[in-house]
């Protein structure tokens, strides 16, 4: 791990859109355009997926089995894919809501190629990599831990959707890559299983329109 720790802002509880405009509009997009993020927007995105919201019990956004919370998130950036950080990969500390560089260099291209060539892992500024330790919940609930966990991670996936629609970018929810070769690129521990790859970006269209 390096050392540079990244604080975030603090995410925000308003927004220009309803929850029932972010469900109904949300969409998988393939096709995004060459604009970064901002921080307040990665700030925001990574709320949803696994922040704290409740800061007595350090309960989280997304409901968690036990709670045995067995998911870890990390950022894969672009040069100029999010506002004032380096190109990386980036692991989201939840109770401080910072990120601690794991390894600097644009990964985007060889992460891609771990999942089928998908080309908007690369050309998206950042993918969200959802990984799960499924230790932490198996060793609770045995064999069911794991139904839990490929729940669990659906929920943070909705998640990542709904934020991103509301914030005005998209997603796109992948599982079509191999386990091995994604925990290779993200120089990952083995106990680290990758569940989702979900690019994160303004949409292309929009700006066509
Ligand atoms: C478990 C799961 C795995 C998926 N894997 C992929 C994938 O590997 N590649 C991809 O392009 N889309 C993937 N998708 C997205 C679906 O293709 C998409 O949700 C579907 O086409 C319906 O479109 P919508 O999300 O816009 O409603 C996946 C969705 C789910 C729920």
């Amino acid at each position: 791990m390096g050392n540079s720790q990244i604080y975030l802002p603090s995410p925000s509880q308003k927004s220009d859109i309803s929850l029932e405009e972010a469900i109904a509009r949300r969409r998988s997009v393939r096709d995004f355009a060459l604009e970064s993020i901002s921080q307040s927007q990665l700030s925001q995105i990574l709320w949803a997926t696994q922040g704290i919201s409740d800061t007595g019990e350090k309960l989280r956004t997304v409901p968690s089995a036990g709670p045995t919370y067995p998911l870890e998130i990390f950022v894969v950036c672009g040069g100029n894919g999010i506002e004032a950080i380096e190109g990386g990969i980036y692991h989201y500390n939840i109770d401080s809501h910072s990120l601690t560089r794991h390894y600097a260099g644009d990964v985007r291209p060889a992460l891609a190629k771990a999942a089928l060539g998908e080309e908007s892992i690369y050309q998206a500024p950042l993918d969200i990599v959802i990984c799960a330790v499924y230790e932490r919940t198996v060793t609770r609930y045995d064999a069911r831990g794991e139904r839990y966990i490929h729940m669990e991670v659906g929920h943070a996936g909705q998640n990542i959707y709904l934020q991103a629609t509301a914030l005005g970018l998209a997603t796109v929810a992948i599982g079509a890559f191999s386990d091995e070769q994604v925990r290779e690129v993200l120089r990952l521990d083995k106990q680290y299983k990758p569940l989702y790859i979900m690019p994160v970006g303004r949409p292309a269209s929009i700006l066509s329109r």
